[in-house]
């Protein structure tokens, strides 16, 4: 089978016609950022890199090249890139979780470090979101949704239909924020904040 990476697009075009998203922020970057660059106003993509090249072939994490053959290629002045090299906690918590230490693949980290990592990462965006979107290349991107909540009215996530090997299983979803879950292909959900979020 081939992997539509980017089969999230549809969802996403849906999602822009029914709220007015004029600024969103990505977790993640690749070839679908071109499809928000053309549909929201301001994007920003936040790539979480390692400098080390062992573990990008071991776990598949980007090195800094990953973000830079797209700046080359997306050359939009609405766009910004934040670099964020993963911290000792989140490689710790990826070589875990990934089946390359003692715990089985897709096993949740048993260190809590990288916790507080993500969290730092989340509290350093500073600027109002409408919209925050998870598809990056570290694993531990159900974590990621969990700091988002509260802090951001609208989150979103691919390849929710793997729900371990990207901790999807540790959402804990807040009573004030609605789960759209589409099925179809790798999966998207939507976590939409009640009352607060309006309808075009
Ligand atoms: C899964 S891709 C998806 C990006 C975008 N949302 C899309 O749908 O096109 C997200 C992350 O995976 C990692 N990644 C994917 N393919 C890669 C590659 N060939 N080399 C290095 N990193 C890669 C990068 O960290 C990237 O930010």
């Amino acid at each position: 089978m081939i992997e539509n990476f980017s089969d999230h697009n549809i969802f996403h075009t849906q999602l822009f016609r029914e709220f007015k998203i004029q600024n969103m922020l990505e977790f993640g970057l690749g070839q679908a950022t071109e499809q928000f660059l053309r549909e929201v106003p301001k994007v920003t993509s936040l790539e979480i890199y390692t400098d080390d090249k062992k573990a990008e072939e071991t776990l598949k994490i980007s090195g800094p090249q990953w973000a830079e053959k797209f700046k080359k290629e997306f050359n939009n002045p609405d766009w910004r890139v934040i670099m964020v090299r993963a911290g000792v906690g989140i490689m710790h918590a990826e070589y875990q979780v990934t089946g390359h230490s003692t715990s089985p693949r897709g096993a949740n980290p048993e260190a809590t470090a990288y916790l507080k990592e993500i969290d730092d990462i989340v509290a350093s965006l500073t600027e109002p979101y409408d919209y925050v979107f998870v598809d990056a290349g570290i694993h531990l991107r159900g974590d990621i949704v969990n700091a988002l909540f509260q802090r951001f009215p609208i989150i979103g996530a691919h390849d929710t239909n793997d729900r371990q090997i990207y901790g999807y299983e540790r959402v804990k979803v807040p009573s004030n924020y609605q789960e759209r879950r589409h099925l179809s292909g790798c999966g998207v959900t939507f976590w939409i904040k009640k009352h607060e979020v309006s309808s075009h």
